[in-house]
Formats: structure tokens, sequence, C-alpha cells
């Protein structure tokens, strides 16, 4: 847990793919002892926080987003106790514990819905979604689930389907029940109990659906690609307004604790004045909402500042914006928006850490490291395997601790849960001994943050923009970036001498610059008056 009151403003969190991570027995699985080992190295790094991909138990159907008891520890990360330890191991390194919790569906397997399968009188049916079929048997409406299928599948009875935005194994839950409210306010105090630093929301944006359950309409010009599920709008599948009285609820409970807990939604929203109202408008809701617009644009000048820019412009005063670029469902940055190039994911993670506000990092970001694909026979998303955006399991792959046989994720001799890939010299080990790797840029970042020097709330000022540099100002800093792979010179008017206080180019902190830069290709300075 984090002391500090507000800390979680300018928090650098870290999410940590738990089964990659860091195996503590030997099953080629990483788990929660494994995080235990590896916390002196992120107290190193510098994180404020770990978010933890679900760690509670599941049949792994969607690799934990398919949860069988809220209140549990998964068999293959470990125990209630050794979350426990984590816990209580992380606060005395200052370092707060969010796990993942996932209110719009359950597992198949959860008690609830095995209940809710028995009859349509039985206790839980109400938790779940059921709609009749159409005359001739045909699904309720058009909705899609993730994998393009119906989001319907027929009950047990024949007679009713139920309703999964995800896989027919994930029976999305019934919002418009108050028992299940009651449910998760109970799952909330439980983690928030025993410590936990907050919650990572899953499909926030998802919890209530269109009580009329009508089709969602087809997609207009303009709509952003990403937004759209099957051609259509998701506007009644999800994206319901009732859902705000969730987090309002949520929020209370949370600002009960202390030291300050966090609520992270994954606001799967493009539109800034959307994502705005997930912090609050009349009373304040989520502390953090995560950016798709940002996590979804290019790695060029203009397409990230327009998203900044129109990120900063439509949220409330005082509300943390938050920033990344990874995940475990699109991508490591060093692949999907640096496409293999060291010098981009230098810059990437230059302009992540000097915006103001919250920064989420994905385990290996701060090593640079890429994407591994995984041969069709090996892969096991179900969700993504065979479609067209290529699997999940490319950037959940274990992390390269050091050089040699399983790169130090488990014990040589083991066989790893998802292969790892050539790794060369990017693991943690070898990138610690080289003073100008990836690894000690991003430990410098995080330590200008820590001090105040980068990330302070406030506005970011465009200082210039064109197609290949963004210069901007936040706070007392500027942050220049070149965005090409060609070397280009460019004149800012800045009213006197600045310093370097942050480069992509190792060794060159410190110098008097300006007021003509010339940038190498790639090249991001972060200027200090
Ligand atoms: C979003 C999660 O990030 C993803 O991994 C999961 O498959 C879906 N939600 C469903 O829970």
């Amino acid at each position: 847990m984090q002391a500090k009151p507000g800390w979680w403003q300018r928090a650098a969190l870290y999410q940590i793919y738990a089964r990659s991570w860091r195996d503590s027995n030997g099953d080629g699985i990483g788990d929660l002892l494994g995080i235990v080992e590896g916390l002196d190295y992120l107290s190193w790094l510098g994180v404020d926080g770990i978010w933890l991909s679900p760690t509670m138990p599941s049949p792994n159907t969607d690799w934990g987003y398919d949860v069988s008891d809220y209140l549990g520890v998964h068999p293959d990360l470990g125990t209630l106790a050794d979350m426990d330890r984590l816990i209580e191991e992380a606060a005395r390194r200052d370092i707060a514990v969010l796990l993942d919790l996932v209110p719009n569906h359950t597992s198949s397997s959860h008690p609830w819905f095995l209940d809710a399968i028995r009859a349509k009188q039985a206790d839980h049916r109400g938790y779940y979604v059921w709609a009749p079929p159409k005359p001739g048997g045909a699904p309720p409406n058009n909705w899609t689930d993730a994998t393009g299928a119906p989001a319907w599948t027929l009950g047990p009875g024949g007679d009713e389907y139920y309703l999964h935005n995800f896989l027919p194994t994930q029976p999305d839950l019934n919002w418009w029940d108050p028992r299940v409210h009651t449910e998760f306010e109970k799952v909330l105090r439980f983690w928030l109990d025993r410590g936990v630093g907050g919650f990572r929301i899953d499909v926030a944006h998802g919890l209530y659906k269109d009580a009329a359950l009508r089709d969602d309409p087809p997609a207009m010009p303009g709509d952003h690609p990403a937004a759209l599920r099957d051609g259509h709008r998701t506007v009644y599948s999800s994206h319901r307004p009732e859902v705000h009285t969730v987090y309002q609820r949520w929020r209370q409970i949370t600002d009960n604790y202390e030291p300050a807990r966090v609520l992270l939604g994954e606001t799967w929203e493009f539109d800034p004045r959307r994502l705005a109202e997930y912090y609050g408008r009349e009373r304040p809701e989520l502390h953090l909402c995560f950016n798709f617009a940002f996590v979804f644009s290019e790695m060029r000048a203009r397409s990230l500042a327009a998203a900044v820019e129109a990120t900063l412009a439509a949220l409330p005063l005082g509300s943390t914006p938050t920033w990344t670029a990874s995940n475990h469902d699109l991508g490591r940055l060093a692949t999907r928006w640096c496409h293999g190039d060291q010098r981009a994911a230098r810059t990437a993670l230059v302009l992540l850490a000097s915006l103001p506000g919250v920064l989420v990092l994905y385990y290996g970001d701060e090593l640079g490291l890429g994407d591994v694909e995984i041969p069709p026979d090996l892969q096991l998303d179900e969700m993504t395997r065979g479609r067209p955006g290529g699997s999940r399991d490319r950037c959940r792959t274990p992390m390269p601790w050091q050089p040699g046989e399983n790169y130090g994720f488990c014990a040589p001799g083991t066989r790893p849960w998802l292969p790892m890939g050539e790794q060369a010299s990017t693991n943690v080990h070898s990138e610690r001994a080289d003073h100008g790797s990836v690894l000690h840029l991003c430990r410098q970042l995080l330590a200008l943050r820590r001090c105040g020097r980068l990330a302070a709330a406030g506005p970011v000022e465009r200082v210039l923009l064109d197609d290949q540099v963004w210069a901007f100002r936040a706070g007392e800093t500027i942050t220049l970036a070149n965005f090409s792979p060609t070397t280009t010179t460019r004149e800012l008017a800045l009213g006197g001498p600045l310093r370097t206080l942050a480069s992509t180019r190792p060794g060159q902190t410190g110098e008097k610059v300006g007021p003509v830069f010339k940038l190498g290709p790639w090249e991001a300075l972060v200027l200090t008056p």
C-alpha cells in the first residue's frame, strides 16, 4: 500500500500479467511469490503501484477474466496467504497492489451461474441477462460477442438465451438486479480490508445493458473502428448511462479507506467527452480511466498531440489523466507503436513519462521488450485464436530476467506456459548492467516523476507541432521529440538557455542546449530552464 495521500495522482503503475512475470515454484507459471521475489527490482525501477491481471480462481477460458470465485486466489498463482504477503511486502517498499476486478461477467462455472441455469425460478437466475428467442428461434437481438458470433447462447432448458459479450463461458451479469450490486460491494470491501491499493475495473463501460435489449445500430462515418463490434455501435449492449451510479457508490466506498485507494477503469470510450464522464460530473466516480483514443493513436507527432490535447480539454478540472500504450490485449509498445525500433521505444517512454498524470507501463516496456509471435499450434488464447488481429498470446509471453535458458523466468528444464521467443540482450540483468539501456532511461524518467520534475498536474502547452516534431511544455519542463527516423533541426523560441533533464541518447543529461536543436532519428529530450 502507499502511505502518501494523493500518491496515485502522479503514479507510475506497472501492469503484471501474473502468469508471465516470475515463477517461484518451478511449474512454468508465474505466481504471487514470484512477484514478491521481484519487488526489489520494481522498487529499484521506481514504480508506485502494480496492477495484477486477474488473480482469482478461474477455469481460464479467458485466462482469469472468467472468475469462478471473487474472494479467492487462483491455485496456479498461489494462496490467499501469498496474496497477503505480497500486499505486505509491497507496502514495505511503498508499492500499492491493484487487483483486476471483473464485474461485467462471471465464469460459467461460478456458483451463481450454476444455480441460475438450474431453473427459471432459481435464486440466482436474475443475476444474469436472459431473454426468450425471437419467433423462429433466433437470438433476441443483433448483439455480437468479442469473437463476432451472436452474444447469446441458449440455456439448458432451450427456451431462454443468456447474454455473453465475450465468450459463452463468460455470462454477463445483470446489473439491473440490486443483489449484484450488493455482491460486488462485498467483494470490494473484502479486498480493500486486506490492504489492496485498489482495482483495475474490467469492461468498466459495459456493466449495464439496455433494459429493452434494443438492437445496436450500424456504424456511422467517422466512428473509431476499435469502438465498433461487427460494424455496429455498441450503444445498447454496453455504454449505458446507469453505469455511473455504480462508480459513484464504489467511489464512496473507497473514499472511506485510508490511505487512499484507487479505481482505474477499462473505459472503452473514444470520445474524450464521454471518457470524462467516468471521472464523475456531479459526484466523483473513477479516480483514473484508461484512454483508448490515446492508446490507439499512431506513434506520430500530430496523432499523439491531437489525442493528448483533446483529452486534456475534455477532462473535468482536477481529474488525473492516464497514459499507456500497451497491455495484455493490444500488444507491447515497442511493437505496436514502434515496430521494433528501440530508438522509437525510448521516445515513447519519454513522452509517456512527461505527460501530466498517471503512467501505466506493461511489464517489459521498461526493457523495450517486443511482442513474440506464437506459432498457431502453441496459441492458448481462445478468444483471439485465428482472428484477424492475431493472438493476444504474442504480448503475454514470460518476462526475460537474465540471459540463458528460460531467461530466468522459470528454472532451467521447466517449460514456460507460453514460449518466450528469442530475447537476445533484452532482459533485466543485461540492461541493468548497461547504463545506456532502455531500462536505465526508464528508471531515470520514473525518478524524475517521483521528485516532481515530470508529470506535474496542469496543462500541456504546444510549443511546436509539425509532421515530424512535437514540443510541449508541461509544468516547468519542455519535451521535444522527433517522431521520425530522419535527423531534423528545429529552432525553439524559448527565451533563455535550457538544460537537458533527460534524453533518449545516453549520457546527454545536464548539457546546456538550444535554441537550435538538431534531433537525431527518434530523438527526444526533456528540457528545463
Ligand atoms: C478486457 C480484458 O482486458 C480482456 O483480456 C478480457 O478478455 C475482456 N475484458 C473480457 O473480460
